[in-house]
């Protein structure tokens, strides 16, 4: 994505003609004939700035005859102002004049079709928006410019940090295929060219640990676990005394441009394990919305944080167990049939949707399992399906929903170099190796990508992104293979080779063995709108004995070492780390546990 490369050698922009175009509130749309030719092209271009920086999005628009390659011209009308960084053309700059030319993938305009690129910039002195365009040479040049919509709020947005913007990626991202929205409202991906907000409690953890340093200045997200925690409490395991205003306010302090939340309060929270049961019971899904998701979309409203992109990753581990873990499944549970029966989590996330997706700066992420939970195909498409009908629940619409988060909290590798599901042992699938035991997938980012596709399928738009939790996936360390397995066996094959060392793939507490995997970073890979760390490493998933405690926390088996499993994770041992405390306290053992097998690996 994004790709910025610098073109070599003195490259003068086209020629532009003498348009004149309505220009305000950094808008300016200029729909147009061109006289000799049958390039005929519209371009609006928009500018969301601050002290000293802009982002400028464009919509190049063909109304003529179908284009097969494309350069967009034009010229700043201040001297100082600068592309620095662009995305989805190829862009370069000489003087005053600009000029983008198509990738590979956006190339080709049929009749009234149309691209989005965009870039971001720098100036000085004032930042006036180019008022005349072209198009391989042509000038867009016609009459009846639009109304310019109102100007972007008045309010400057953050400056960018001083800290360089991530070196773009290689992979290209896949065209967009919705025009964007007018200024100050959502972009297409909220992460791109945007620094995180640091938890300072969570940093606070992370530094009492020797080399916490190393990564404590990473964004992690703020668990809203809890009513009290959107206040702050202090007498909960997992809490400090920050709630939610106190966050947002110290990310415009840090001049963050995003902040991640949690909101994880469900009626018959965890329906399925015992080790994160939360404060709700099942039927009480009107103190829900009205004590919990009112007053968090009450402050995360409040116009003071009007440019902050606020990411919510909504309900974790719930929707899911409606499809895998009622008591018709092998392992399943009364918990579950209770919360689908009476409708809690579906017409909880319904409503946590359309509350929190009416604020313009919000942005949505539900949550969507992993692949060693959703994989198979009896699991996918009906998954695929209740989020679908939660989305609609409650007053929502499927344009509530920015995207999905795949392996929340959980230890599912990204991406297995030597174990894919298209490799075959001596003609037999390694689909049928115990560790994959046929899921059609054998890592996250795969899984992570095919599931998007199938939820658009689902009647979600297409421009929906995936974000993958990768706090703790890292299975690093001396351990890691480094080839695949023996060809002796299909298991042989995929044990020696698999990265994810975990006993089963359907363990999931405080694993041993883990370690920090990708550090967070926008647009890594097609239909990925970020790698993000959502679980606060050394933030406990669950004690390994039964601790009394007011969190409403139970104990679940899966957290203790001894405990020899059941249906869900074939009958195996758990993998649990020892000594740990009740989930969301904090852990230091697992944290320096995390560190030490971080792939990459902790420079
Ligand atoms: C677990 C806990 C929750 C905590 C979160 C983040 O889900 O149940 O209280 O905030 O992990 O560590």
């Amino acid at each position: 994505m994004n790709v910025w490369r610098k073109l070599s050698g003195p490259r003068r922009a086209v020629a532009l003609a003498g348009a004149s175009a309505l220009v305000a509130g950094g808008l300016v749309t200029i729909p147009v004939t061109a006289a000799h030719a049958a390039t005929q092209c519209s371009v609006t271009y928009s500018a969301n700035q601050w002290q000293g920086g802009f982002t400028a999005n464009i919509t190049i628009r063909n109304v003529g005859d179908p284009l097969n390659g494309w350069t967009l011209g034009f010229t700043f009308p201040d001297a100082n102002q600068r592309v620095q960084q662009g995305w989805s053309a190829r862009w370069s700059q000489s003087g005053r004049n600009v000029t983008a030319q198509n990738e590979s993938y956006n190339g080709s305009l049929a009749t009234g079709a149309s691209t989005n690129i965009g870039f971001n910039g720098s100036w000085s002195g004032s930042n006036p928006s180019p008022t005349a365009f072209t198009i391989n040479g042509v000038a867009c040049n016609g009459a009846n410019p639009t109304t310019a919509p109102p100007p972007p709020t008045t309010t400057a947005p953050p400056p960018p940090t001083t800290t360089a913007p991530p070196p773009p990626t290689t992979t290209a991202p896949p065209p967009p295929t919705t025009t964007p929205p007018p200024p100050g409202q959502r972009v297409d991906n909220p992460y791109v060219n945007a620094q995180g907000y640091v938890n300072p409690e969570w940093k606070a953890k992370a530094e009492s640990v020797s080399g916490g340093n190393r990564v404590s200045s990473i964004s992690t997200a703020v668990w809203i676990d809890r009513i009290a925690a959107i206040e702050g409490t202090e007498d909960s395991q997992s809490n400090g005394p920050m709630g939610i205003r106190d966050h947002l306010d110290e990310a415009l302090r840090q001049n963050a441009q995003y902040i991640q939340f949690v909101i994880y309060n469900l009626p018959g929270r965890d329906c399925a394990a015992l080790a994160s049961n939360g404060e709700l019971k099942a039927d009480e899904l009107p103190r829900y919305k009205a004590e919990y998701i009112d007053p968090i979309s009450a402050i995360q409203g409040d116009a003071k944080y009007r440019n902050l992109r606020i990411i919510n990753v909504i309900e974790v581990d719930s929707l899911p167990n409606l499809v895998t873990n009622t008591s018709n499944n092998p392992g399943g549970t009364a918990m579950c049939d209770t919360v689908k029966a009476n409708g809690a989590y579906v017409q909880g996330v319904g409503y946590a949707l359309a509350k929190l997706g009416a604020i313009p700066n919000v942005y949505n992420y539900v949550d969507a399992g992993h692949h060693g939970w959703l994989g198979w195909d009896s699991n996918f498409t009906p998954t695929a399906q209740v989020l679908k009908e939660a989305a609609t629940a409650s007053g929502s619409t499927v344009n509530n929903v920015h995207g999905f988060i795949t392996n929340t909290a959980n230890y599912s590798a990204l991406i297995e170099p030597y174990a894919k599901v298209t490799d075959s042992v001596n003609g037999q699938t390694v689909r049928q190796a115990k560790w994959i035991d046929w899921n059609q997938y054998n890592d996250e980012q795969s899984f992570a990508q095919a599931f998007r596709q199938e939820l658009v399928r689902q009647g979600f738009p297409s421009g929906i992104g995936m974000l993958i939790d990768t706090s703790r996936n890292g299975w690093g360390g001396p351990n890691r293979p480094t080839a695949a397995g023996p060809t002796t066996s299909v298991d042989a094959y995929v044990d020696g080779g698999r990265v994810d060392r975990r006993i089963h793939k359907g363990n999931w507490c405080n694993q041993a063995g883990a370690g920090m995997g990708e550090r967070p970073k926008a647009a890594p890979a097609s239909g990925i709108d970020a790698y993000v760390w959502i679980k606060p490493p050394g933030e406990s998933d669950g004690s390994s004995r039964e601790i009394p405690n007011t969190d409403g926390k139970g104990f679940d088996r899966m957290c203790d070492p001894t405990y020899t499993g059941n249906d869900r994770n074939g009958n195996s041992r758990s993998g649990a780390l020892a000594d740990a405390p009740i989930s969301g306290a904090w852990f230091p053992a697992q944290f320096a546990e995390l560190m030490r097998n971080a792939y990459p690996p902790l420079s």
